[in-house]
């Protein structure tokens, strides 16, 4: 066997362990790696900025447990304008925080709504210097930015927030974020809606303190008083 076919093997070998892995995760995947691969391709050329593709995260030099994460996977555009349209607020009084950015791409999409400030928050190097990249591409203005810190230590800033999140990792690092984000509440009431998307770990934020209302594919979460 020559370097080529070894090679080519080892890609189709790590290729299926990350299907099995995502099939796991997401469930059943054809349809949906060709809808999104279809979707990458058409965001990043529209925008010269490059967020697409499935990132593994583990030969990436991370600050923080990688073991409780998922790949990296961009949100889909429509999924994400809708979810913000449902909202129902004036997106120029919040922030806006995506909590695990990735590439970048949601702080892209949170650009049209006119928020006060974007910020990212993501705990893999390399993906946080693509994010950079794509935000300068975009030309953002200086009120968007991309910190490289592991989610259960960030404090969210004093501000209305609306804190998103693609899925971004499992139960233990969740329920802590989730934790944070309620003492940030009461330490500071104030308007906080939290989307949520593929909200696998729903009841951990019902049990530290939010209300949940469900929606298709995401759902919103905000404080019980
Ligand atoms: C499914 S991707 C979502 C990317 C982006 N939010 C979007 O919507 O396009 C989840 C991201 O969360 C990041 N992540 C996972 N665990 C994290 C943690 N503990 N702290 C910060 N980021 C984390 C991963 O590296 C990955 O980039």
């Amino acid at each position: 066997m020559n370097a080529i076919q070894e090679s080519l093997g080892r890609f189709s070998r790590a290729a299926q362990r990350l299907g099995h892995r995502l099939t796991h995760t997401f469930g059943p995947q054809p349809e949906w790696v060709k809808k999104k691969q279809v979707v990458d391709s058409e965001f990043d050329a529209a925008h010269g900025v490059e967020t697409g593709g499935i990132t593994e995260l583990k030969r990436l030099q991370v600050a923080g447990d990688a073991q409780d994460s998922v790949p990296h996977i961009a949100s889909d555009p429509d999924e994400f304008h809708s979810a913000m349209g449902a909202l129902g607020i004036d997106h120029g009084r919040f922030t806006f925080v995506d909590i695990g950015a990735g590439k970048g791409r949601a702080l892209l999409l949170a650009a049209k709504y006119g928020f006060k400030r974007i910020v990212g928050v993501e705990f893999a190097r390399e993906l946080v210097e693509v994010a950079q990249r794509n935000i300068h591409a975009a030309r953002l203005s200086a009120s968007t930015s991309i910190l490289h810190q592991d989610a259960t230590r960030y404090e969210l800033p004093d501000e209305p927030v609306v804190q998103f999140m693609y899925n971004p990792f499992g139960g233990k690092t969740m329920a802590t974020v989730a934790r944070r984000t309620r003492a940030s509440f009461d330490r500071n009431p104030r308007p906080l809606h939290v989307v949520y998307v593929v909200p696998k770990e729903l009841d951990t934020w019902v049990q530290a303190g939010f209300v949940a209302e469900q929606r298709d594919h995401y759902a919103i979460l905000r404080p019980a008083t």
